[in-house]
């Protein structure tokens, strides 16, 4: 089995490669997952695409996160007309709510930063956020309203590109986990799996939080990627209750046309435990009441956790790693893998097409962690 690129992991990040890689002419696109596609981190979060929100500072890793944003309203568009999926990219906007004055004052600062870059963001007076939300409660204060931060559906987004994978001749394996990969005097040239070997020309590692437990050769990645476990409950109304994603200080709610409100997330470090917890589910519904009391009755429908793929610095794991050579690490997306997919496809492509990466973007570099010196922090 040989193919022009093999790609490990199956998620949004590995999936969106793989498509991408397909729509620039690469002849053969293999990908290997250890379970089923698109089941993991990519399945669990919330499909915020919202950078400014939590932003209390500009820089490279901002900048990205709102090039990609600008990426999806022809990704959706195009999937849509690949696929006839419709990943529901939702362009209402997010409101971020104050209930006390410290939530006040991080807010303000907010505004005052993001106004002087030319950001797009509004102040509203309680009285304004309860008109643009009438079910938050009337305790707000004051709110901040990102137009331009959205939310798509993750799931729908994961079953487009699957199906895209299937409709380009992208050859998938399931249940075939990669023990290490191939390293012969320092060129990776595929995979080892428990049913054979996958060779490639190129190889990139899409593994999420599992990044790091897969050796090249005998040595393990020169990084570390840890699970950072994310719980999110919920709960169901007839119909759509808000029309922003809404946050607050302790969590967000995400409200999806068919009148579901995701309300997230935990930030947990429990190793590679997924599954749910009451605490969490009890923490989760406080955060919601606080935002909109009147939600007090609503049952919870549903209640998941992922596991966020990150690294100490809390940046995304993108680029080569010196020594090696025909492999891409594309990982550790931690909490805004969703939005940076399409980005990180074009980053990945362009580099593997003409094999140079854009000097703003060594910071993302696999190889920082054994470098004295990162050139800059998470923003
Ligand atoms: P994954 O989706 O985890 O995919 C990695 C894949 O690699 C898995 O399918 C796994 O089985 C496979 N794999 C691992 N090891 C091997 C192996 N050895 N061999 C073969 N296959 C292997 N991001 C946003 O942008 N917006 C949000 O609103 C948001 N909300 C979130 C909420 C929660 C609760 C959580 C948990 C995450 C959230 N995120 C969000 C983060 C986002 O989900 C992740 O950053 C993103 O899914 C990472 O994608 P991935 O493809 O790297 O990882
Ligand atoms: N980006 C939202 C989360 O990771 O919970």
């Amino acid at each position: 089995m040989r193919s022009d690129v093999l790609i490990i992991g199956g998620g949004v990040i590995g999936l969106s490669i793989a498509r991408e890689m397909r729509l620039r002419g690469v002849g053969s696109v293999t990908l290997l997952e250890k379970g089923v596609c698109g089941e993991e981190s990519s399945w669990a979060a919330a499909g915020m695409l919202g950078p400014q929100a939590e932003a209390d500072e500009g820089g490279t890793f901002f900048d990205v996160c709102c090039e990609s944003r600008s990426l999806y309203p022809e990704f959706a568009e195009s999937l849509l007309a690949e696929t006839g999926v419709d990943i529901e990219l939702d362009q209402s906007g997010t409101l971020y709510i104050a209930f006390n004055e410290d939530d006040e004052q991080i807010l303000s600062e907010r505004f005052v930063w993001q106004k002087k870059a030319g950001l797009s963001v509004k102040r509203l007076t309680a009285e304004q956020t309860r008109r643009a939300e009438p079910f938050i409660s009337p305790d707000v204060r004051m709110s901040l309203l990102f137009p331009d931060d959205w939310q798509v559906d993750n799931r729908k987004l994961l079953a487009s590109l699957r199906n895209f994978a299937d409709a380009n001749d992208i050859v998938i394996h399931e249940n075939t986990r990669v023990e290490s990969l191939v390293n012969e005097s320092g060129r990776v040239t595929g995979a080892l799996t428990k049913t054979g070997t996958f060779l490639a020309d190129q190889t990139v590692l899409a593994t999420g939080a599992w990044s790091s437990l897969i050796k090249i050769g005998d040595d393990a990645p020169p990084f570390a990627t840890t699970p950072v476990r994310g719980q999110i409950i919920c709960l169901r109304t007839a119909k759509r209750l808000f029309e922003h994603v809404v946050y607050s200080r302790r969590g967000y709610l995400v409200p999806r046309s068919d009148g579901r409100i995701l309300a997230g997330a935990t930030s947990e470090k429990v190793g590679f435990t997924k599954g749910t917890t009451d605490e969490a589910a009890s923490e989760l519904r406080n955060m919601a009441f606080e935002i909109a009391p009147s939600m007090d009755n609503l049952p919870v429908a549903d209640h998941w956790s992922g596991l966020r793929p990150s690294v100490p610095d809390g940046l995304p794991v993108i680029g080569t790693i010196d020594g090696i050579d025909n492999l891409f690490v594309a990982t550790a997306h931690y909490r805004n893998g969703i939005l940076l997919a399409p980005f990180t496809a074009n980053l990945t492509a362009d580099t593997l097409t003409d094999k140079s990466i854009e000097m703003r973007l060594a910071g993302f570099s696999p190889n920082r962690f054994q470098n004295a010196a990162v050139p800059f922090g998470r923003s």
